[in-house]
């Protein structure tokens, strides 16, 4: 589903993009646009936070 309709970004692009990105603009340059109106700005972050813990957690199986 499209996540940010300024830029037309689906969820799942954000995700592939927001993997090692340290902050929203990261990801939006990553993407070659920046936010226009913020909306989706929010929820960006959540998927940066999402993909962090994902990536602790398979580095803390790999550890086992
Ligand atoms: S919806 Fe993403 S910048 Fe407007």
């Amino acid at each position: 589903m499209y996540l940010c309709l300024c830029n037309a970004i689906r969820d799942r692009e954000f995700a592939d993009a927001a993997k090692d990105a340290q902050t929203v603009a990261d990801v939006f340059k990553r993407r070659g646009c920046r936010p226009q109106c913020g909306k989706c700005v929010p929820d960006v972050a959540a998927i940066i936070d999402e993909t962090r813990a994902d990536a602790d957690g398979a580095t803390a199986i790999a550890a086992e």
